[in-house]
């Protein structure tokens, strides 16, 4: 028995050997994105930001889908007729955890994206610090579609990792494309055959497991802001972040680092991390 069993409807969580994973659960809906699943999202995402053994947390999907979007439904439909104080929360909980929670989390995150990934799904998406897809998967902006043009955050993210003219197409035009092509327009960091996406995933896991967390977090939520930020801006933001990392930091990673290659030669930071 896991610590987290039939805890939530619409999403599983198992922790192992550091790595939580997050399961969006509702195959038989293609784990579209349904106003419970959301607020569920929004629970495991601060959950597992708490749990000690959880180091890395990895989203993906049950059965063929990663996420078909928002849930057309549930999310769209039934919604209309609600009050509009009613829509406003049914949005900031899609939006907290979507990407709000994720951009800036407290722990790496990786999407491992297993098949279908339509419209609303790239939010979450790009919120991931890293992605690894099938190259099976298919991805689409399919909003143009079904006649709304993309909400939420997914302009934003699209534009935020992929280039201009790609983006605009695939906006517009709501065709769809492989893994290896959001391989190669950087919309994730790779893509492997389905049957190898797990292990590939725990690869990078064990990679990131090995890193100071908190000089991790420094790093990661550092380069997140630098988009915003002027230069002047960022100067001063990173320093803060770098003084940061090395106070809070209860191991020391900074003078082991320094111990290591200057004084015992023992590694070549250029080539591997210290030893912790
Ligand atoms: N919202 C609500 N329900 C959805 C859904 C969505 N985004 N995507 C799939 N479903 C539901 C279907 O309505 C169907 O429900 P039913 O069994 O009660 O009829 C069930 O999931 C299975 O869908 P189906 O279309 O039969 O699966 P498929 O494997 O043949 O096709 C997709 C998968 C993802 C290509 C197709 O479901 C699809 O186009 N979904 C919409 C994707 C989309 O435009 N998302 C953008 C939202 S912003």
């Amino acid at each position: 028995m896991g610590r987290y069993d039939n805890r939530w409807q619409t999403v599983t969580v198992d922790v192992a050997d550091g790595i939580g994973w997050v399961t969006l659960n509702r195959p038989e809906k293609r784990n579209a994105m349904s106003p419970t699943l959301n607020r569920e999202m929004r629970d495991v995402l601060e959950t597992l930001e708490q749990d000690g053994d959880a180091k890395v947390v990895v989203l993906t999907g049950a059965g063929t889908a990663w996420t078909a979007g928002m849930d057309l439904k549930e999310y769209f439909r039934e919604v209309d007729a609600a009050p509009e104080v009613f829509q406003e929360r049914i949005r900031r909980d899609a939006s907290e955890w979507q990407w709000k929670l994720l951009r800036m989390y407290s722990k790496p995150t990786i999407a491992m994206v297993n098949g279908w990934c339509f419209g609303g799904g790239f939010s979450p998406l790009v919120a991931c610090d890293l992605a690894i897809c099938a190259d099976e998967a298919t991805f689409g902006l399919s909003e143009i579609n079904w006649g709304i043009p993309p909400g939420n955050l997914v302009s934003k993210a699209m534009a935020d990792t992929v280039g201009h003219r790609q983006s605009l197409y695939y906006i517009m035009t709501g065709k769809t494309f492989d893994g290896q092509e959001a391989a190669r327009m950087g919309l994730v960091n790779k893509s492997v055959p389905l049957a190898q996406l797990r292990d590939e995933v725990v690869l990078l896991c064990q990679d990131l497991l090995d890193k100071n967390p908190v000089v991790l977090r420094a790093a990661k939520n550092g380069f997140k802001r630098c988009r915003e930020l002027t230069w002047e801006q960022n100067e001063d933001y990173l320093y803060a972040k770098l003084d940061q990392a090395q106070l809070r930091d209860p191991e020391g990673g900074r003078e082991q680092g320094l111990k290591q290659f200057l004084d015992e030669k023992s590694i070549k930071p250029g080539l591997q991390a210290y030893k912790r």
